[in-house]
């Protein structure tokens, strides 16, 4: 997928007004965006769909909103103090610093896309009859780059494991990566790099108390696990949802909103009893790819990608990984992490961090699965995957914006056909009725058709048009964003065609 689609996203999220840098008239702040006035509808949405999805519609899942600011121990025992690191190395020329495991990794999406190259030659060649698996496994430049993948995945993964900065460093040498912007190889060594930014809290000289700006929301919800018990009356199995931001001291923030240094979470801990987690995992992981699912893009924009290397807290972790417009990548992420938060927390708060089950009559630890996913980069998702350009019949193009209506930042656009004979006031009537209900927006100016492709362009799925035929007989045009298909509706139904549109069991049921 090419650079040149991204940079049109990106340049249409800001001309449209969904996202702009941060500070802008002060050449803007590295990894820190603005969400403008699409833009926080869009997200807005997005986030309401998430919660639904996970407190509405389920009776054991209930959610909170923790502060961002957290006692310093939280981050002890949660093990973000001493591990939350990641390998960095400076280029000695051109004195820029990358990750060292994603210039490994980059280097093999280089092997990767020869082998999409080789793929893509030989099914042009063998046209319908092309078998890629057999293909995979038979062809000899595809088995060597295959062998060269495996043999360095191999090295990068027992280097993290083990926390071997010089290996991965030997990694890096050996792979002959060059810096990209330089072209030189003169590395520094792998360095640990500590990803949470710190503050202060109080005014008085010498007392002040060193803080974290939190780097996951999961922490909240923890040491609220008590609070919750107590209040909210749940029972195992239960979860806790949370939508917050969380601030992460990235090393290299590249790719628009896809990394950022402030950001948003919306995350879940479900909370089950010791030796059910398993069958937790894989309820979640299907439960939260029916909710993407549920959106209506294509299913091969979405893939599961198991983690080789689990974290020391972990016994299971997999991405839900999209086909963002620089390749697949991770979008969710969905933990099996034990007991290990609570026990932490327990044993640093010296506050019991346990469940009494009334079933079992036991008292224990409570292990949970996690569903964590980035607000900003599910909106970077809808928006990679909305976008399109398209070639109309007439010749001429637009570009539209295929968000599921759901979604829309803009749910239905009132148009008066012209700016006269009455036709302004009953579009205004039919707005006033609609905006109770609907994010709706009249527009008056330019031609129609100028208006329909303004509409296309913050993806709104409907627009209803009003005529002089509207004043004769009560009706309306509704136009479909994606076929352009328009019909003739009495006005009186609107409110009921929209609300079969937009119903929420419709999407997610
Ligand atoms: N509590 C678990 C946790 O925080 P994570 O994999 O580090 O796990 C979860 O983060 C999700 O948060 C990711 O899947 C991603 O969508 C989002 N995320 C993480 N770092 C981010 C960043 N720097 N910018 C934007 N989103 C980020």
């Amino acid at each position: 997928m090419s650079e040149d689609l991204f940079k049109k996203i990106t340049s249409h999220a800001k001309e449209y007004g969904f996202i702009y840098p941060s500070s802008e008239i002060y050449d803007g702040l590295s990894a820190v965006y603005d969400y403008g006035p699409n833009g926080v509808l869009l997200k807005n949405n997005i986030k309401q769909y998430w919660w639904k999805a996970m407190v509405q519609l389920h009776e054991n899942i209930v959610g909170i909103d923790a502060a961002i600011f957290m006692h310093p121990t939280v981050w002890k025992a949660s093990g973000h103090t001493d591990a939350f690191n990641d390998p960095l190395i400076d280029n000695k020329d051109s004195k820029k610093r990358y990750r060292a495991d994603q210039l490994v990794e980059e280097h093999l999406a280089k092997i990767e896309a020869k082998i999409d190259k080789e793929i893509r030659k030989a099914r042009k060649r063998f046209g319908d009859a092309f078998d890629e698996a057999k293909f995979r496994a038979e062809h000899p430049r595809v088995q060597k780059y295959i062998a060269q993948i495996d043999e360095i995945s191999r090295k990068l993964n027992d280097a993290l494991a083990r926390n071997d900065l010089p290996a991965l460093k030997a990694l890096i040498d050996e792979l002959e990566i060059a810096d990209p912007v330089s072209g030189t190889r003169n590395w520094t060594d792998v360095k640990q790099f500590n990803l949470m930014f710190q503050t202060q809290l109080g005014a008085v000289a010498g007392s002040a108390q060193h803080l974290y700006l939190r780097p996951e929301t999961a922490q909240g919800i923890f040491v609220n696990f008590n609070n919750v018990l107590k209040t909210a009356r749940v029972k195992i199995p239960f979860g806790i949802a949370q939508i917050g931001k969380a601030f992460r001291n990235e090393i290299i923030a590249r790719q628009f909103i896809f990394r950022m240094r402030e950001f948003e979470q919306m995350e879940m801990q479900f909370f089950v009893r010791p030796g059910t987690e398993m069958q937790w995992y894989e309820t979640w992981k299907e439960k939260r790819m029916h909710w993407h699912r549920s959106l209506g893009f294509a299913a091969d924009y979405y893939r599961f990608k198991d983690h080789e290397q689990l974290a020391h807290y972990a016994n299971a972790a997999t991405d839900i990984e999209f086909r963002f417009p620089f390749g697949f990548k991770e979008l969710e992420g969905i933990h099996s992490r034990t007991d290990f938060d609570l026990r932490r927390h327990e044993e640093f708060s010296g506050r019991k961090m346990r469940y009494f089950d009334p079933e079992t009559r036991e008292n224990y630890i409570p292990y949970v699965i996690e569903t964590s996913i980035g607000l900003d980069r599910m909106f970077l998702a809808v928006l990679s995957a909305a976008y399109t350009e398209e070639k109309l019949d007439d010749g001429s193009e637009r570009t539209v914006l295929r968000i599921p209506a759901v979604l829309a930042p803009v749910q239905v656009a009132v148009l008066p056909l012209v700016k006269k004979d009455g036709l302004p006031e009953k579009a205004r009537e039919i707005f006033d009725r609609l905006k109770w209900d609907y994010q709706v927006q009249y527009d008056e100016k330019d031609a129609i058709g100028r208006r329909y492709r303004r509409q296309d362009a913050i993806g709104t799925p409907y627009a209803l048009t009003v005529d002089h035929q509207t004043l004769d007989d009560g009706t309306v045009t509704l136009r479909d964003r994606d076929s352009m298909h328009q019909e003739r509706i009495p006005a009186a139904e609107i409110p009921h065609i929209l609300q079969q549109r937009f119903n929420l069991k419709a999407w997610l049921g």
